[in-house]
């Protein structure tokens, strides 16, 4: 729904009509986090008619609230038109009842990244979805298999992994899990177009393939902050100022949220190693109920700081972007993706201007 087509007879523009490759027009959303907000931000403006289910009303007012501050801000920047930006929050429609899902072609979940809770939420769709419907879980690494094993049309799930914030990031990692069908991943790449968004296949494995690169680079900085007493305003700006990477490992934190963090990087480190501990900085933030941007305070209290680079700062600059070549190195030796793929992602996904240095020299 990403394209426009022109309709003409005689060379006469009669009217223009959505091009839809994937033939989805209605999707479905559950949960009205920030991410799952984001998500039916994407759908609606690119033309689909979203349905965003929580089983918290106060959650969809958030939900609602958070869509409708997207297209205010996206007015207020010119970006968008008053008249299309009331057209996009009014295709956002918010339930709390299961029979919503009755019309739609596709639902994406976007719960907490918790496999028990995934795999409740999975089996809820697959009773309330149409037959034909497919399941997409945005999970940012757990076994799409797994999840799938959850429901009764496992050949219909797959992985559809957007990036935060998601109304701006490009990337949806698109992950086969071992029944997911041909036809299944060929309908998640181009719904992904229809959305405008860059699709990239990816091989199942723990965190995928962005994933496993960042979180590996932001724990070998919080890591080596922690060692040398670095300051994180330090950190993040050796980091932007030494790399491709537009914002640094703690003001990243913050905006993915801490939660969010502390679960995929436990989750690294019981699938790969010591390779992801990071020294319990993010836990520690978590225990303090510091949960980033969401909760109003993370490693910074409120907006990040503007920091001096230092020599400690180097140093955890250092180790991010070497963590960031050497888990980019390992994907691609496993097939999770190819080298060019890499840099596709890291550009469309974290706003890189460049894949990790090094990879591809
Ligand atoms: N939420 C929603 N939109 C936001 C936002 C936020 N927290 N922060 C900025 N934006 C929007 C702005 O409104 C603006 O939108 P517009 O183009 O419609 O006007 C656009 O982003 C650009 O913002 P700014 O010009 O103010 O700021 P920057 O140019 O500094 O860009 C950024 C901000 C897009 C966040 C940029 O710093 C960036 O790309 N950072 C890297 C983000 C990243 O790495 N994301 C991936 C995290 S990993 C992940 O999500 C995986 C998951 O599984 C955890």
């Amino acid at each position: 729904m990403g394209v426009i087509a022109p309709a003409t007879r005689g060379g006469a523009v009669l009217h223009t009509i959505p091009v839809s490759e994937s033939g989805i027009t209605r999707m479905a959303v559950l949960g009205a986090g920030v991410m799952g907000s984001e998500i039916a931000w994407v759908g609606a403006a690119a033309g689909l008619d979203v349905v965003l289910l929580d089983s918290q009303a106060a959650a969809l007012e958030r939900g609602a609230a958070h869509v409708a501050g997207i297209a205010a801000r996206r007015v207020a920047k010119g970006r968008m038109d008053q008249a299309t930006a009331d057209a996009v929050v009014a295709r956002v429609v918010t339930a709390t009842d299961d029979a919503a899902l009755a019309d739609c072609g596709i639902a994406v979940e976007a719960v907490p990244e918790v496999m028990a809770i995934k795999r409740e939420v999975m089996a809820r769709l697959d009773a309330a979805l149409p037959p034909g419907a497919l399941i997409g879980s945005n999970t940012s690494g757990l076994s799409i298999t797994d999840i799938a094993a959850a429901t009764g049309r496992p050949d219909r799930v797959l992985g559809l992994h957007f990036f935060n914030p998601a109304s701006v990031m490009a990337l949806v990692e698109v992950v086969r899990g071992e029944p997911t069908s041909d036809a299944t991943a060929a309908a998640g790449m181009a719904l992904s177009r229809d959305l405008g968004k860059v699709p990239v296949a990816v091989r199942e494995c723990p965190g995928f393939l962005v994933n496993r690169i960042l979180v590996r680079a932001m724990a070998e900085a919080y890591r080596s902050a922690g060692e040398t007493g670095a300051g994180r305003a330090s950190v993040d700006r050796a980091v932007v100022d030494g790399g491709p990477a537009p914002m640094g490992p703690f003001a990243l934190g913050d905006l993915i949220g801490l939660d969010t963090m502390a679960h995929i990087r436990r989750d690294l480190e019981e699938a790969y190693g010591a390779r992801f501990a990071d020294g319990g900085a993010v836990d520690a933030q978590v225990a303090a109920g510091r949960l980033g941007a969401k909760s109003g305070a993370g490693f910074y209290d409120g907006t990040p700081e503007a920091g001096e680079a230092t020599p400690a700062g180097a140093a955890a600059a250092d180790a991010y972007y070497a963590g960031a070549l050497d888990e980019a190195r390992l994907c691609v030796d496993e097939g999770v993706a190819t080298a060019p793929d890499v840099e596709v992602a890291m550009r469309n996904g974290c706003g890189w201007s460049a894949g990790p240095p090094g990879l591809t020299t």
